[in-house]
């Protein structure tokens, strides 16, 4: 959520700053801004730009800012604390305007703080949790006054802006990827980090940092990525990385082996579109190495074949789209291990009492690996003894670093707000992982994940098969959808969990109302909003419930409703009931998700798109939710 970038250097700061939001922007739009140092005849000022709305609106505002500034900070923001409007925009300054500070992340004690820093007559100028940093900075850097309430004595001022920063935060509660300049220490930008990520990079001509790789993947592919309670200081000439007590550091340097074609649309007119599209090769690179000697081969896992063999009880943890892919683990998890698999919205396992003992496994889901609910469950989870895997698209984030193993999903970067080519990481994934506990408990033979195994990777040809003859039918089925006021999706089995994916998707950027139900449970409540014309979209696959599945639809056709299937190529009895079918190729039940999943994103995506909705920036939307 929201997004930081920070250069200072030998080059003009504020095109780095405005490509750097750019690349950032996916992660929060609702308003961004920039602080560049200013060269005046005698001193240094801050100049702060701020705009509400999307960074080409600030791009086009500081067209004609003739800056020769080579050091500044910019933030792109999703609203947590106050609604999007230009003071609540970032950078946030001092009272004097020399300090300027942003921030991702969340200050939980912010109104405490704000409460004693005006007592001490600091004057506040927006309603946001970030503003006291700002403030804080300025008391640790300039002196604190004497506090009459308290009886606190005056404190002088370090004159240290990475010291002030270091200050500053042993008064805040909470989360924070911080970058900070101060107008009497030109070329510095101090950077702290608690729980909100930041990485560091140093490139030909200057010094970066940035709340995500992809700011700065231009400048230079060997990155720091900040840990917990550690600090950097930012010159043009060079980085020097600290501890909480100030104490010099050498951290690990982590080499991003993407490229930025990955950042670009490559001839898409969305990303969303490009990461559909990538889905194939999604499939064919997570299973890369997977099978090694005729055996299932899982060595990040951190635990042993007797380990594994001991887990009794698995939890899926994981929100939104991810939680999607933990329905489908269920099934797998259960049907070929047989060891009970609950699936639970992260934000709910952390506040109750789950039932967890050193033979239960968690595994958690999360693309971005920085869910805030998510990383909460696991830490609870292991603090109660529980083995922790994490399943996650991005190297070294949070959820890889807090998980005992951890499986990445080779998805590669995903800029498109919606989940797409994530999620066909995570199914695989979970399904290798569901294989490997059947392998272990003895529930399948060798022989038996090899064949498996093969047919998993054909599902990579099958989505290609889909793209290369079904966009008309999808075409077809969207212009059945785009007027309607609200959708169903429904499914049984693996199709029910397929039908909540596709409601999410629909909802998320076309703002249609939808809903997944198992198709069984429409007869007991929701078959009560259908009238003529009412659009039911199912996954009607061939499977052994296929014949219920239809039954149901019967009684749904029999109110009116507009039926949209997906179905298995050759099924053309299916059409006696269909207003619209999109084939998929013949699969396995256990494998449909990752087939039958794609003619729903493309469905969304067009209706979407036929709705005039923005596809890769859906409204009120952020990439990563960093906050709970
Ligand atoms: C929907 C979507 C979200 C995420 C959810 C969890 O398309 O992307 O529902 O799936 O916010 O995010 P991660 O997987 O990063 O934990």
């Amino acid at each position: 959520m929201c997004g930081i970038v920070g250069y200072t250097g030998f080059g003009q700061a504020k095109n780095v700053l405005i490509d750097g939001l750019k690349r950032l922007e996916y992660r929060g739009y609702d308003s961004a801004g920039i602080a560049l140092e200013r060269q005046s005849a005698s001193a240094t000022e801050l100049d702060v730009h701020r705009r509400v709305g999307k960074v080409a609106g600030l791009e086009s505002e500081l067209e004609h800012v003739d800056t020769a500034s080579t050091c500044g900070i910019g933030h792109t923001r999703w609203a947590t604390h106050g609604r999007p409007s230009v003071t609540n925009a970032h950078p946030h300054t001092s009272c004097d305007g020399r300090i300027a500070v942003v921030h991702n992340g969340i200050i939980e004690n912010f109104a405490e703080l704000r409460e004693e820093l005006e007592r001490r007559g600091h004057r506040f100028t927006s309603d946001t949790d970030t503003e006291v940093f700002a403030h804080l900075i300025e008391e640790a850097y300039e002196g604190r006054p004497a506090d009459p309430a308290t009886g606190e004595p005056a404190q002088p001022g370090s004159h240290d802006l990475m010291a002030a920063v270091r200050e500053a935060t042993t008064h805040v509660v909470g989360a924070y990827g911080l970058a900070a300049l101060c107008a009497d220490e030109p070329g510095v930008i101090a950077v702290a980090r608690k729980d909100s990520p930041i990485i560091i990079g140093r490139g030909e001509d200057g010094s970066y940092v940035a709340s995500d790789v992809i700011a700065v993947i231009d400048a230079t592919r060997d990155v720091v990525v900040l840990e917990d309670g550690q600090f950097a200081r930012l010159t043009p000439e060079g980085i020097s990385y600290t501890d909480a007590e100030g104490t010099a550091i050498e951290p690990a340097i982590t080499h991003i082996d993407w490229d930025i074609d990955m950042a670009e649309k490559g001839g898409y007119p969305d990303f969303m579109l490009k990461e559909i599209h990538e889905q194939p090769r999604v499939v064919r690179d997570t299973l890369v190495g997977r099978m090694i000697g005729g055996e299932l081969d899982i060595d990040e896992l951190g635990l042993t074949y007797e380990e594994l063999n001991l887990i009794d009880r698995v939890y899926v943890i994981a929100c939104g789209t991810s939680y999607h892919a933990g329905l489908i683990a269920k099934n797998l998890i259960e049907m070929w291990a047989r060891i009970p698999c609950e699936v639970e919205a992260a934000s709910e396992f952390r506040y109750r009492n789950p039932i967890i003992t050193p033979s239960t496994l968690v595994v958690a889901v999360s693309q971005s690996g920085e869910t805030a609910d998510t990383l909460a469950a696991i830490r609870d989870a292991r603090i109660k003894g529980a083995k922790v895997f994490g399943i996650t698209n991005v190297v070294g984030s949070p959820v890889a670093r807090e998980s005992d193993g951890v499986i990445y999903t080779k998805a590669n970067k995903e800029i498109a707000v919606a989940s797409t080519k994530s999620f066909i990481g995570q199914v695989v994934s979970l399904t290798l992982l569901s294989l490997l506990l059947a392998q272990v408990k003895g529930k399948l033979t060798t022989g038996q994940v090899r064949m498996l195994f093969r047919e998993l990777g054909d599902t990579a040809e099958q989505i290609q098969w889909i793209f290369d003859t079904q966009a008309e039918a999808v075409h077809e089925a969207a212009l059945a959808c785009k007027d309607a006021h609200s959708a169903l999706f429904v499914g049984r089995g693996m199709g029910a969990a397929i039908a909540h994916e596709g409601a999410l998707k629909l909802k998320e950027i076309s703002y249609l109302h939808a809903e997944a139900y198992a198709a069984g449970e429409m007869k007991h409540g929701p078959i009560a909003l259908i009238d003529p014309g009412f659009p039911v979209i199912a996954v009607t696959t061939k499977s052994p419930t296929y014949d219920k599945t239809v039954s149901n639809l019967k009684e749904c056709e029999a109110r009116g409703a507009k039926i949209i299937v997906v179905a298995t190529e050759g099924d053309e009895d299916i059409k006696q009931i269909a207003d619209h079918v999109i084939y998929i190729p013949p699969v396995r039940d256990a494998f449909c998700p990752i087939t039958a999943t794609v003619p729903l994103q493309l469905l969304a995506r067009e209706v979407a798109i036929m709705r005039d909705c923005d596809v890769d920036q859906p409204r009120n939307l952020a990439k990563s939710v960093t906050v709970e």
